[in-house]
This record gives structure tokens, sequence and C-alpha cells, in this order.
């Protein structure tokens, strides 16, 4: 089995509190893989951990092979990330701000990209709106472009669906499930179980910074009806 993403007793403290306890994760290249928890449970913190936007307080983390702690600009540079709540910079046109992307991870034909993203997420009259004008789905769709436009083999993705209305979700569902079918991995974290459960092929289940359990989403359905009731049953316990 080929894996991703291993971690290894990874830990995160922000002062006493411990937002992330002794975590051992393994995700299957291949995979969509759902980081599962009620909020506060510190997905968020294994997100940022994974891409190198904070360093964990002990344990480790490897991405595609790369020590998250010791290079975490090479994991930026090879995944596909979108941070919660992220949205792109005010000052730029959607475009330009493609441009910009483009030029930061060397990606050719950009046009032609874009473009082809215009179309599937239906955004191309907002090409050269500047992105402080753009709606909030909007910028969420323009965040999945700049994650998704150089085909990393690997993508982070913090709350993909939250901004998007159940048309617009279920497209971009239809796109993640099609893209780990070409063997590349989604990591997505997501507080929505009926989400996870249609498209998810395994999960990990946080609480107060413990994970709880990982492993395949049919497994979890062989033994419960639902997602929800195998979650409620663990958390609350
Ligand atoms: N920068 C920070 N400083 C202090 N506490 C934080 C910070 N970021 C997150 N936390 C706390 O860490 C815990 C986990 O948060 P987070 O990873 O954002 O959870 P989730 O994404 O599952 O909602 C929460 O208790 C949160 O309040
Ligand atoms: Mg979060």
């Amino acid at each position: 089995m080929e894996y991703v993403i291993i971690t290894h007793n990874l830990t995160k403290f922000y002062g006493n509190l411990i937002a992330v306890n002794s975590v051992n994760l393994s995700v299957r290249k291949g995979s969509l893989f759902g980081l599962l928890g009620p909020n506060g449970s510190g997905k968020t913190t294994i997100i940022k951990m994974l891409t190198g936007q904070i360093l964990p307080s002990s344990g480790k983390g490897d991405v595609l092979g790369i020590d998250v702690v010791s290079d975490p600009i090479k994991v930026r540079t090879l995944v596909g990330i979108i941070p919660e709540q992220e949205t792109p910079p005010s000052f730029l046109t959607v475009m330009e701000y493609l441009d910009f992307v483009a030029e930061i991870r060397k990606i050719p034909e950009i046009e032609k990209k874009a473009a082809w993203w215009f179309n599937y997420l239906d955004f191309e009259d907002k090409k050269h709106v500047l992105c402080k004008d753009l709606s909030r789905g909007t910028r969420q769709k323009l965040m999945l472009t700049q994650a998704f436009i150089h085909e990393p083999e690997l993508a982070l993705i913090d709350e993909p669906l939250i901004n998007f209305d159940p048309i617009m979700q279920a497209k971009v569902k239809e796109f993640f499930v099609s893209y780990v079918q070409k063997n590349n991995t989604l990591f997505l974290s997501t507080h929505l179980l009926e989400t996870a459960e249609e498209i998810c092929s395994d999960i990990a289940i946080l609480h107060k910074g413990d994970l709880l359990y990982s492993g395949s989403m049919s497994k979890i359905l062989e033994e419960n009806r639902h997602l929800s009731e195998f979650f409620l049953s663990l958390v609350r316990r």
C-alpha cells in the first residue's frame, strides 16, 4: 500500500490547550479522505501542520515523502491547498490572481487552463472583476481553481463546500470523485457528515484533539445505517 500522508504522534499545543493530541494517520494514495470532527476538534490545525503553515509542537508529518517540519516550502509547492476561510487577494482581478498563481507555480498555458475552470464552475463573467467584489461563492470557486489548476497529485482542503449552493456542491463533489479516480488523493476536512458519507472512501474522526477512529467508509456502513450514527456513538462516549 502506498501512503501520501503519514503522521506520527503529531501534536499541537496552543499555550496550555492541546489542539491535536499525538495523532497517527495514514492516507492511502488514491483515497478521498475525510477528516471529520465537531467544531474545535483540531481539523484545521492538522491541515495547517500538514501544509507547513504552522509547526507541530512535537511528532512528525510526512507528505508525499517530505518532512513537513524540515521542508514546509517543498510541501507547499507540490500539493494543492485551500486554507480555511481563505480568500484571494482583494486588489487583483480573478484573472490577475490566476496569472500570479501560474507565475509562482510555473504553470504553462494558464489562459487555456483557466478557461476550463471558468466554464466548469460557471464564472467566466467574473474574469475581470476585482476579488474584493466577488460573492463568497465565487471566491470559493476561485480558491478551488487555484488549488487544482496545477493538477497536484494531492490536495488538502479545509471545509470545501461551505460557501456553495446545493447545485455547485453537487458539481464540486462530482469533481472530487473524478479527481481521485485518476489516482490522485484528496484530504478534506469537513463537519458535514452527509457529504463525507456520500463521497469519502476513508475517514478519520477527531474529538477534542484525539483521533477516535480511522478507517474505511465501507466498513462503517456495513455495521451502521449512516455515518452519523457511528460518529455520534463515538463522540458521545
Ligand atoms: N491560533 C490559535 N490560538 C489558540 N487556540 C487556537 C488557535 N487556533 C485554534 N485554536 C484552538 O484549537 C482547537 C482546535 O481548533 P481547530 O483546529 O480550528 O478546530 P476545527 O478546525 O476542528 O474546528 C480549538 O479549541 C481552537 O479554539
Ligand atoms: Mg476548522
